[in-house]
């Protein structure tokens, strides 16, 4: 059959409360143009996110019921923690509130001023923790990483002749070496095994831990099966274990492939590492059986990793995203090529050419895309990357909008209606304009800047 189907039926339902197109026109306008400033009961079709927002599964939700709220011992943790161990074999796993407090605790440890932490591309909160100790965070993306549409299969992958060169030279600046798998913030595309084998044994050929942001692992995984020679035979439980056989450590946000609202944990091998974080651990998360959870969220994750590797599940994941973004190129509206895992990036610079960058037509797309259908984005451009600590603002390499998908939320109907809207925007792309920014705070102005349309 041609249809995948989505493989699952819906047992309990959450009401979308819909809204007229004038309604949303002064939402937004209350909001102040900023998507994060909506109440998200305002938004039909809420992709800002796939963190956190996923539908637990029955058993996950029964599996709440079973949580143990012990502050220390709790069978919740060792339920958590046998099931992280199954496919990602480290010694010592730390629960987290989120992923980001994995990587302030790792970082608290492995950071400080002069220090340089190579990867892929790191995710913002991962940067921002690395910055926040005085080190400075490097990307090391392959060139065709950076074109949006170069068909390459892996367009994740590290350069690893980048990496050798700055390994090289950077000596003991470098604590260790990081991967994101899929690289989020160069618009979801995966690693292939090779490279993932290949930075490990640079990395372990300079004597540096090699530590894996796994948010993604089973997307990326699947991805590895579908596009990887020699790997379209394997389970993708095989291949998660291969990704993570090679790594030191992981950092991880199980509001993504763990299918959790929230929680996350670190991952390692290195006992005397592990023992310095598990200090800190205590000091800012909590005692290490629950580092800032509840027994509930640890068994809500730990039945959701056996879910995560449901083939059948990732088949209808990967294909929601590259439904949309066929029917999309099909209007003209140029995507982030080819799909990745967890979103569709409609690049607004090709298809907003009258808008400057300095007028963001990425979020001038947002912001038409809410009005239209109420369909909530986020920016991934200058408004997120052009202010410069120094107060300058340039335009950011890429001018893109996310449409992060939630795990098992949204149907194919919901995917028919996406489309459509874009079929609205598509015909009047030409009479939208840009925006301009009438306030903004000091640091990480996208959440909070305030803007109007310039007429
Ligand atoms: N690493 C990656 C690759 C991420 O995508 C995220 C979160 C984190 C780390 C941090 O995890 O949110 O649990 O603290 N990404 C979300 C997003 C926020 O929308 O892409 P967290």
């Amino acid at each position: 059959m041609r249809t995948i189907i989505e493989p699952f039926r819906i047992k309990v339902v959450e009401p979308i409360r819909m809204t007229t197109r004038d309604e949303r026109e002064c939402f937004v306008a209350s909001a102040d143009y900023n998507l994060f400033g909506l109440h998200s009961d305002d938004v039909l079709i809420d992709l800002l996110t796939d963190s956190g927002t996923s539908a637990m599964s029955a058993a996950q939700q029964a599996a709440l019921i079973g949580g143990d709220e012990s502050y220390a011992g709790s069978p919740s943790f060792f339920r958590f923690e046998a099931a992280v161990k199954s496919l990602f074999p480290f010694k010592h796993i730390l629960p987290t509130h989120q992923g980001r407090a994995a990587e302030a605790i790792l970082f608290s440890v492995l950071g400080g001023s002069h220090r340089q932490v190579p990867s892929n591309t790191h995710f913002d909160t991962t940067r921002a923790n690395i910055e926040a100790t005085g080190a400075e965070a490097v990307d090391l993306v392959i060139e065709e990483g950076h074109d949006p549409d170069n068909l390459h299969p892996f367009k994740g992958n590290m350069d690893t002749a980048k990496l050798e060169r700055f390994l090289a030279n950077a000596g003991d600046a470098v604590p260790c070496v990081m991967m994101t798998v899929t690289n989020n913030a160069g618009g979801g595309q995966p690693v292939s095994l090779a490279n993932i084998r290949e930075t490990a044994a640079l990395a372990h050929k300079y004597g540096k831990p090699f530590i894996i942001d796994g948010c993604r692992f089973a997307e990326n995984a699947y991805f590895i099966k579908l596009r990887e020679p020699g790997q379209e035979g394997r389970h993708v439980e095989a291949i998660v274990r291969d990704m993570f056989a090679v790594a030191d450590g992981m950092t991880m946000s199980a509001k993504k492939d763990a299918f959790a609202n929230i929680g996350g944990w670190l991952a390692l091998n290195d006992d005397h590492l592990a023992q310095s974080v598990r200090e800190r651990l205590i000091l800012t998360e909590g005692f290490p059986t629950y580092g800032g959870l509840a027994g509930r969220d640890l068994d809500a994750i730990a039945q959701g990793l056996k879910e995560i590797v449901d083939e059948d599940y990732l088949a209808y994941r990967i294909r929601t995203a590259s439904y949309i973004a066929e029917r999309l190129e099909k209007l003209g509206v140029p995507t982030v090529k080819p799909s990745g895992g967890h979103a569709i990036f409609i690049n607004a610079k090709k298809f907003l050419p009258h808008i400057p960058p300095l007028e963001y037509p990425g979020q001038a797309l947002a912001v038409a895309m809410y009005i239209e259908g109420g369909i909530r984005s986020c920016e991934i451009g200058t408004v997120m990357f052009g202010r410069h600590p120094d107060g300058s603002e340039h335009p950011a390499p890429m001018e893109l909008v996310r449409m992060a998908l939630p795990r098992r939320v949204y149907t194919q109907s919901h995917a028919d209606y996406i489309v459509e809207v874009f079929e609205t925007i598509a015909k009047n792309k030409d009479k939208l304009t840009g925006m301009r920014i009438t306030w903004e705070p000091e640091r990480m102005r996208h959440f909070s800047a305030k803007f109007e349309p310039i007429s």
